[in-house]
C-alpha cells in the first residue's frame, strides 16, 4: 500500500493531553493509557476516528469511563465517538522481550528501552500515530529496575515507580521509556539566560569510563547552538542513554536521547579518533533536534528533511566550528559522493522531499539526510549569512510548537529576503543528480563562463527542469594569484553564461569552490590546469578536487590503455604532501586517493562498466607506485606525524595520526608489515592499534596480530565489532567472501545486534571488488543472511539492500548473480514489507 503526500489531512481530533502508565514485564508488560481527545474545528480534518495499533493485545478500551466496542485490524482500530470532549481510556499488553524488530518497546541486554520514529509508538498503545498530533505526556513507571527514564522533567518517584512530565507537546514519535540497571556520568550546564540543567549519560555498569567525551560534546553542543542559533534547552534535564542493540546511529527522543552505544560510548584505548569524531557530531546532531525537529516537528513524513536537513547542516556547521572547515568540507563531499550520488542516481533514486511511500523508514537516507543539508547550505550561500541568521530567526519565532512543512520552511527565507523561491523548491521535488557542464571563451580581455545543466531521467521522472544552482567560482592569474575573490554565480537557465572584465590576462577559473551545489561538474581542462588548480588555488576543496581529478583521469587511463601512473600529478600531489605547513589531516585527504566504489561511480557517471577487478588492480598498482616513489622520504614523513603529548580526540593530534596511517600503509608495502607490526607493539590507543592491525592483514601478516587483538578485546562489543569489520575490509578481493562466511561461524557473531550485523555485511558491501566478485558469492551470501535476518529486523535488512542499488552497472554476468539474488529475497515467504519495498524498487526502478 503506497501513501501519498498529496492525499495529506490533518486528524480530526486534536490530543489535549496523555497519560500513560507503564507495568514493566518482559513477556508481559501493560499499558494504560488515558487521552483526552478534542474536535478538531478544521473543516479539512479526517473525519474518522482510528487510533493506530500494532501487536498489541488489547484488554480493555473505555469511552468517558464506559466501556466500548472497537473494530481492530491489523493496523490499528475505529469505534464510535461522542461528537464533544471524550476521554479515551485503554489497557494493552504487549512483550518487550519478544520484540526483535527493534522498534516500539523492546528489550536489549535485559534492559527495556523505545524506539518510536517513525511509526514505533503504535506498537505501544493504540494512539493517532502522526507527527502532526502533538500532545502533552505524563508517564508513570512501574518495575523494579532501579532506573527508570521518560521524557521530560522528573515528577516524582517511589518504591517501584517514577513519574515524568512533558510540558511539551510533542508528536509520539519523539516518545521513550528506558528501564534498567544503569548508571550514570552527571554533569551540569547553565543556560544563557541562567537555568541550570541536569544532565547524564546513562550506560550500563562497566561503562562509565567511556562517557566523559560525550558529555564534553553535548555542553559544547549546548553552548554552541545558543552562540550560534540563539536556542537555549528547555528542561530541567537532559538525558542520554547507550543502547547495544539499536537500527540506527541514534534518536532524539524529548530530553532523553538514545543511542546505539557505538555513537557515544568512547575511550582512547577503545575508539579510534574518527569514533570520536563521529560520537561529537551525532551527540550534537541529536540535541540540536530539540529545535529542529522537537520545538518544530514535521506535518508528515513527507516532510522528513525539514528536520533532517537542517539537522544535518546545523551539525556540519559546529563540527567546522570546532574542527577545521575545509577538512569537514572536503569529507563531507566524500561521503555525498561516495554514498549519495549512488543512490540519487540509480533505482532507489527519490527526492529530498519524496511524494509517496510504502514505508517510511526505507527513506532516512543519504538524499533526505545529506542532500537535504545540501539543499540547505545552497540557500544559505544565495541569500548570505546575514540573511540566514534572519530567516532562521523567524523561523523558530513563527513555527514554535507547529508541525510544519517545507513551504513554511521555504517562506521564511521568502518573507526575509524577498526572494521568490518557486524555482529552487525544485531542489526538494525533483530526483536526480544534476550534471554541470563548463564551457570557457577568453576574447578581448573579457573572460566567459557558459554553464549547461542537465538532470538524467529519474524512476518515475522521465523530465527534468533547470535547477537554481549557486556556482561559486574564482579566477587566478598564471602567476596563481587570484585576481578574483569567490564570487557565487547563481544559474537558473539551463544554459547561461557569466562574463568577466578587465582582466589582463587570460584567467584559469577555480570553479564550484566548497562544492557549492551537489551536482557532477564535467569539465574539459588540461592536466597542466588541474595541476596549476592543485598547486595554486586558495579554495581548499577545490584545491584537492583538482587533485582528485588528476587521480582519477590517471586511474582511468591505468586501466583503459595499460598507461603508467601520472607522473606530473605526483609531482604536483607530492609538493602538498611534504608541505609541512599545512594542516596534517588536509594532507592526508590529498594522499588519499578515490575509492573503488568512487571510481565504479565516475566511470557509470562517463558511461562505461565498471570492472571491479580491473579497478582494484590499478589502484592497487598507483599505490605500490607513490610508495616506491616516495619511499626515501616516508620515515621522515612518518615521523613528522608522531604526537608526544598524551592522547587527545582533538583535530590536531586526528590529523597527524590520520596522516600518519596513510604513510604506514604505504610503507607496509616496502617493508612487509615491519613498521606495522612495530606500531601495533607499541600502541596504546586504537587508532594507531587498528591501523597498525589492517596493515598486518593487507601485508598477510595479520594472523597472530587477529589472534592477540581478539584475545585483548574479546569482552568490549563495540571493539569486537572492529575485529570483525577489519577482517573483512582488509581482505583480498578474492577472500573477502570466504573471510565473511568463516566469521558468520565464529561463536561471537550474533546476527540479531545490527552493529555486529553491519560489522560483517556492511563491511562486505564496501568491500567494491570483494562484494562485486564476479562469480556472484558476494551477492548470494549476502542474499542468504538478508533472508535469515528479514523475520527478525527487517529494518536493518531492508536498509543493507542497498548493497545492491548499483547493480544494473555492472556487466552482464553481475547483473545475472545480482538479478537471482534479488529475486530470491524477493521469493522468500512472508518477506516484510520494508524488504519486500526496497527489492522491488532495486529490481524495477
Ligand atoms: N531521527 C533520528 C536521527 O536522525 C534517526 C531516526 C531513524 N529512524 C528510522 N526509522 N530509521 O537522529
Ligand atoms: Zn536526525
Amino acid at each position: 500500500q503506497t501513501i501519498y503526500l498529496k492525499d495529506y489531512k490533518p486528524f480530526g481530533w486534536i490530543v489535549k493531553d496523555v497519560s500513560l502508565r507503564f507495568v514493566l514485564h518482559p513477556t508481559e508488560t501493560r499499558v494504560f493509557s488515558t487521552i483526552t481527545f478534542s474536535p478538531n474545528p478544521d473543516p479539512a480534518a479526517e473525519r474518522r476516528f482510528f487510533l493506530h495499533g500494532e501487536h498489541l493485545k488489547l484488554k480493555s478500551a473505555k469511552i468517558d469511563g464506559n466501556p466500548v466496542s472497537v473494530d481492530i485490524t491489523p493496523e490499528g482500530l475505529t469505534c464510535d465517538v461522542p461528537g464533544c470532549d471524550f476521554t479515551w481510556e485503554a489497557e494493552v499488553e504487549i512483550a518487550p522481550a519478544e520484540n526483535t524488530a527493534l522498534e516500539g518497546l523492546y528489550m536489549s541486554n535485559g534492559m527495556y528501552c523505545t524506539q518510536c520514529e517513525a511509526e514505533g509508538f503504535r506498537k505501544i498503545t493504540y494512539y493517532p500515530d502522526r507527527p502532526d498530533v502533538m500532545s502533552t505526556f505524563t508517564v508513570r513507571i512501574e518495575g523494579d529496575e532501579p532506573v527508570k527514564l521518560s521524557n521530560g522533567n522528573p515528577a516524582g518517584q517511589g518504591d517501584g515507580w517514577a513519574e515524568w512530565h512533558d510540558p511539551w507537546p510533542k508528536p509520539a514519535y519523539l516518545f521513550a521509556l528506558v528501564a534498567g540497571d544503569l548508571v550514570n556520568h552527571p554533569d551540569r550546564f547553565t543556560t544563557k539566560s541562567g537555568k541550570d540543567v541536569e544532565l547524564n549519560i546513562w550506560v550500563r555498569p562497566g561503562d562509565e569510563g567511556k562517557c566523559a567525551f560525550g558529555m564534553d560534546a553535548l555542553k559544547a553542543s549546548m553552548k554552541w547552538d545558543e552562540d550560534v542559533y540563539g536556542r537555549e534547552y528547555d528542561l530541567d534535564i537532559f538525558n542520554i542513554v547507550a543502547v547495544d542493540d539499536f537500527n540506527m546511529g541514534a534518536m532524539e527522543n524529548k530530553g532523553l536521547n538514545i543511542f546505539n552505544s557505538s555513537c557515544v560510548l568512547a575511550s582512547p584505548e577503545t575508539s579510534t579518533d574518527a569514533n570520536f569524531e563521529r560520537i561529537e557530531a551525532i551527540i550534537a546532531h541529536e540535541y540540536f533536534h530539540n529545535w529542529t525537529g522537537n520545538r518544530i516537528t514535521c506535518r508528515d513524513w513527507f516532510q522528513l528533511c525539514l528536520k533532517e536537513g537542517l539537522t544535518v547542516y546545523r551539525d556540519s556547521q559546529f563540527t567546522s566550528d570546532l574542527r577545521s572547515a575545509p577538512v569537514k568540507r572536503i569529507s563531507d563531499v566524500i561521503d555525498l559522493r561516495g554514498r549519495q550520488f549512488p543512490e540519487d542516481q540509480g533505482p532507489l533514486s527519490h527526492p529530498v522531499r519524496p511524494e509517496s511511500f510504502q514505508e517510511i523508514n526505507n527513506f532516512y537516507t543519504a538524499t533526505v539526510y545529506e542532500k537535504g543539508a545540501e539543499v540547505i547550505g545552497m540557500l544559505n550561500r544565495l541569500v548570505g549569512d546575514d540573511a540566514y541568521a534572519k530567516a532562521l530567526d523567524l523561523y523558530f519565532d513563527r513555527h514554535d510548537g507547529d508541525a510544519a512543512t517545507i513551504e513554511d520552511w521555504l517562506k521564511v527565507f521568502e518573507d526575509t529576503t524577498g526572494r521568490d523561491l518557486t524555482q529552487f523548491k525544485r531542489w526538494y521535488s525533483q530526483s536526480g543528480t544534476p550534471r554541470l557542464k563548463v564551457a570557457e571563451d577568453w576574447a578581448d580581455g573579457t573572460y566567459t563562463l557558459t554553464f549547461t545543466q542537465d538532470t538524467p531521467p529519474t524512476p518515475g521522472q522521465p523530465d527534468k527542469a533547470p535547477q537554481v544552482i549557486p556556482i561559486a567560482v574564482g579566477l587566478l592569474n598564471p602567476n596563481g594569484d587570484e585576481v578574483l575573490p569567490t564570487t557565487v554565480l547563481e544559474m537558473t537557465e539551463a544554459t547561461q553564461s557569466f562574463t568577466f572584465d578587465g582582466l589582463a590576462s587570460r584567467p584559469v577559473a577555480s570553479i564550484l569552490r566548497e562544492f557549492s551545489a551537489p551536482v557532477v561538474l564535467e569539465r574539459d581542462q588540461s592536466p597542466q590546469e588541474r595541476a596549476f588548480l592543485l598547486a595554486h588555488d586558495t579554495d581548499p576543496f577545490c584545491r584537492w578536487d583538482a587533485s582528485r581529478e588528476l587521480a582519477r583521469a590517471s586511474i582511468l587511463a591505468m586501466i583503459r590503455d595499460g598507461a603508467a601512473p601520472d607522473t606530473a600529478w605526483l609531482d604536483g600531489l607530492e609538493r602538498v604532501v611534504f608541505d609541512d605547513t599545512l594542516d596534517p589531516s588536509f594532507r592526508e585527504l590529498m594522499l588519499a586517493v578515490p575509492t573503488q566504489s568512487e571510481l565504479a561511480q565516475n566511470l557509470f557517471e562517463m558511461g562505461e562498466t565498471p570492472d571491479p577487478d580491473a579497478i582494484h588492480r590499478a589502484v592497487e598498482t598507483l599505490r605500490q607506485a607513490m610508495a616506491e616513489r616516495w619511499a626515501d622520504r616516508l620515515p621522515r614523513l612518518a615521523k613528522d606525524t608522531w604526537v608526544t603529548a598524551s592522547y587527545a580526540p582533538n583535530a590536531d593530534q586526528s590529523g597527524k595520526r590520520a596522516l600518519g596511517a596513510a604513510v604506514l600503509s604505504l610503507t607496509t608495502r616496502l617493508d612487509g608489515g615491519a613498521a606495522a607490526q612495530a606500531q601495533y607493539d607499541a600502541a596504546d590507543n586504537m587508532t594507531l592499534q587498528l591501523s597498525a592491525l589492517g596493515n598486518l592483514i593487507r601485508a598477510g601478516k595479520g594472523d597472530l596480530a587477529v589472534k592477540s587483538f581478539y584475545n585483548q578485546w574479546k569482552e568490549d562489543r563495540l571493539v569486537m565489532d572492529k575485529w570483525f569489520g577489519l577482517q573483512v575490509g582488509a581482505a583480498e578481493p578474492d577472500q573477502a567472501v570466504e573471510v565473511a562466511r568463516a566469521l558468520t561461524r565464529h561463536p561471537d557473531f550474533d546476527w540479531k545486534n545490527p552493529n555486529r550485523f553491519r560489522a560483517v555485511f556492511g563491511a562486505l558491501a564496501m568491500h567494491h571488488a570483494g562484494f562485486h566478485r564476479a562469480d556472484g558469492a558476494g551477492y548470494a551470501l549476502l542474499a542468504d543472511w538478508l533472508i535469515t535476518l528479514d523475520d527478525k529486523n527487517p529494518q536493518t535488512t531492508a536498509r543493507m539492500c542497498s548493497a545492491f542499488q548499483t547493480w544494473k552497472r555492472y556487466d552482464a554476468g553481475r547483473q545475472a548473480h545480482a538479478r537471482a539474488a534479488l529475486k530470491r529475497i524477493m521469493a522468500k515467504p512472508g518477506l516484510s514489507r520494508d524488504t519486500s519495498e526496497m527489492v522491488s524498487r532495486i529490481l524495477e526502478g
